[in-house]
Parts: C-alpha cells; structure tokens; sequence
C-alpha cells in the first residue's frame, strides 16, 4: 500500500487516480487539432466494447446521458413503465421521466442494496417495456434472478454507472443487458472527468445511440433529421483520458479489491459490509456499509477529518418521485447506508484510523 497520510490530515473519501500519462494523452489531443469527434473517440469505444464483451460501445457525455439514450433507443415514452429500484442515484430514474415515460420504483433487498427481483415480478404490467437495472456501487445484481422475473418481452437495461470491471458468475458487468450504461464521474474506477457509454451487441440499438446522442443525424445518412435529439458526445479530450485509464482497469480494480478487504477484515462483525455473491467479482465503485447509528457515524468521521458521505437516495423521498412507495428496505438504506473513503492513495495506516472511529461508535 502507499504510505499513508498522518493523524490528523484530512482522508478524502475519493481521489481520482490519474497522472503522466492522462496529461500526455490530453497533451496529444490538443496538439492534434481533433478535439471532438476524433480519431481518440473510436479507439476509446472500442476498448470499452471489448471490456464489457459487447459487439459495441458509444461514448457519451454522462451516465445520465448514457442511461437517457438507452430509453430513448428503445422507443420508450409516454404512456410506457419503467421498472427502476428505489434505492439507487436519481438519474436511474430521471432517464425515464425525461422521455414521458414512467419510471416504477421496486424496493431493494436490503442486505445487497439492489433491487429485489420478486418485487420486479410483482411490479409487472402490460405497460411495462423495460427494467433498469442497477449494480449498486458496482455489486453485481442476481442475473439469473432478474430474467426470471419479467418475461422476454421485457427489455433489460444495466445501470452499470459504477459497476465497469465487475462481474457476475465470470461475465462483465456491462454487457449482461440488451444495453448498459456506464460512467465515467470522478468517483468512478475508470474516469474522464464527466463521461459516460452506453455498451451493447444489437447493431440497431448501437446505430439508435449514435444517431440521438449526435442530434438525430445518422452516420451514413442523408442529412436528414427524423425527431428532435440531443449533443450528448464525448470529446476527444475526455476519450484520451479514457483510454489509458482502462488499459489499468485491473491494476485500478485490484487497488480498490485491497483497500475493501482490509476494511472487510477490520469491520466484519462491527457493521455489515457489502460482499459480492459466491462466485461474482465486486467492482468496488463505493465501499458502503451499514449501521444503525449511520448518522453519528458521519460526524464523528467528519470530526476527525475524515470524508464520508451517505449510501445513495431513497427515491420516494424525493419531491420528483414522492407519490409512490412505501419502500421499508430503500428507507432502512437510505438511514443506515455509510460510504466510506476508498481509492488507490489510501494506505493501511488511514483504513486503521477510518476504522477505530467506526469501530468506537458502534461499541
Ligand atoms: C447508479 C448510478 N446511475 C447513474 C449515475 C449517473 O452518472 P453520471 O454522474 O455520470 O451522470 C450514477 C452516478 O453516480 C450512479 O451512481
């Protein structure tokens, strides 16, 4: 591990891990005259599909964006329902609104934090179109289970903002769904600042991708517009940045997998921590854990100078997603879920002193 910060320095709850070679990309781009829509575009998006074992993958602006497009590409809208968790970050949702379609919150189990598939079953109507399912701070969703509860009609879009590099049952997480939606935020593994992708194997949806996120106009088309769209690219800036950030995806994962094992071998039986199922690789995105007294927690962490945050948001709370609910276990997450620092400059020595403050307000 790297060597540590003293007591008393402040310990960030997330550093993104770039340097001589992110500058020397972004020096290459600039010098080029390229910066958007460049050469740097394609090379990133290809090194993406092959990540996530897909046939394609399109960059976009956000995993917003990613997630908005992938509803849009099915031809999702009004009249349409959703299926999304009520535990997760609200674009999860707000991509489905935005299109005029309905986004239907299905609590969470609370032990993983993702959402429950018997209540996705029970959550069906004839309206519903697709489900958006997501990795929550890159833990891989049971699969297997999901498919089982919706019939194929059903499309199934992976939220996998936070879930690049994870897997379930030895396949990437990314490339499970029809599309998945990936992120590239600076509390992400692999970041280009802001940036996103949507990953898929079907040609049609990935020409659909292309066309909306670059104002309807089709790659090898006649100009023409057939319904108003967005600029939702990535440019060739953030794409050089992408690229050697993901040839290090593993050295990226395999910093994380260390810190998280290490607050693993000094929380359990203290809190309850987040494990992948048997057999799934976590992707570590965000180290959450939950406690009952979450809130003094976060204090007494702040207190001592060290950055931590809640889990995510419980939708139902929130004045745009009020009028559904109850959601027991999305409130029970949304009261006790606890994100604590991770990323690849944190030594042995800082998870020592993240973890006797923890360990002092809960006995
Ligand atoms: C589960 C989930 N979905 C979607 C997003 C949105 O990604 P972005 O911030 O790149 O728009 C996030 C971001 O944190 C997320 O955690």
């Amino acid at each position: 591990m790297v060597q540590g910060t003293e007591a008393g320095t402040r310990i960030r709850l997330a550093w993104p891990d770039v340097g001589p070679e992110e500058l020397a990309a972004v020096a290459e781009v600039l010098e080029s005259g390229f910066l958007t829509m460049g050469p740097k575009v394609a090379e990133f998006e290809s090194a993406l599909a092959h990540a996530c074992s897909t046939e394609h993958a399109v960059a976009v602006s956000s995993g917003t964006a990613a997630l908005h497009l992938a509803v849009l590409a099915l031809g999702i809208g009004e009249g349409d329902e959703v299926i999304v968790p009520a535990y997760t970050f609200p674009a999860t949702a707000s991509a489905v609104a935005l299109t005029g379609a309905r986004p239907v919150l299905v609590d969470v189990d609370p032990r993983t934090m993702n959402v429950d598939p018997s209540r996705v079953y029970d959550a069906v109507t004839p309206a519903t179109r697709a489900v958006i399912a997501v990795h929550l701070f890159g833990r891989p969703l049971d699969w297997e289970a999901l498919q089982a509860a919706v019939a194929p009609d059903v499309e199934l879009i992976e939220d996998a903002a936070g879930a690049l590099g994870a897997r379930w049952r030895g396949m990437p997480c990314g490339g499970l769904g029809v599309m998945g939606c990936l992120s590239f935020h600076p509390r992400k593994v692999v970041t280009t600042g802001e940036g996103g992708a949507v990953t898929t194997s079907d040609d049609g949806l990935d020409a659909a991708v292309r066309r909306l996120r670059h104002h309807g106009i089709a790659s090898q088309g006649d100009f023409e517009i057939e319904s108003p769209s967005t600029n939702y690219r990535l440019s060739d800036l953030q794409c050089a940045i992408g690229i050697p950030q993901l040839a290090r995806l593993d050295e990226l994962l395999a910093a994380r997998r260390r810190i998280a094992e290490a607050y693993n071998e000094r929380l359990r039986g203290t809190v309850e921590i987040a494990e992948a199922d048997e057999g799934d690789e976590h992707g570590w995105q965000a180290y959450v854990v939950q406690l009952d007294r979450r809130d003094d927690a976060v204090a007494a962490l702040r207190a001592e100078g060290i950055e931590a945050q809640i889990g995510t948001y419980a939708l139902h709370r929130l004045r745009a997603y009020h009028d559904q609910g109850p959601f027991p276990a999305a409130d029970a997450c949304f009261r006790r879920a606890l994100a604590l620092p991770l990323h690849s400059r944190l030594s042995d020595s800082d998870v020592d002193r993240v973890c006797s403050v923890l360990t002092q307000i809960v006995s």
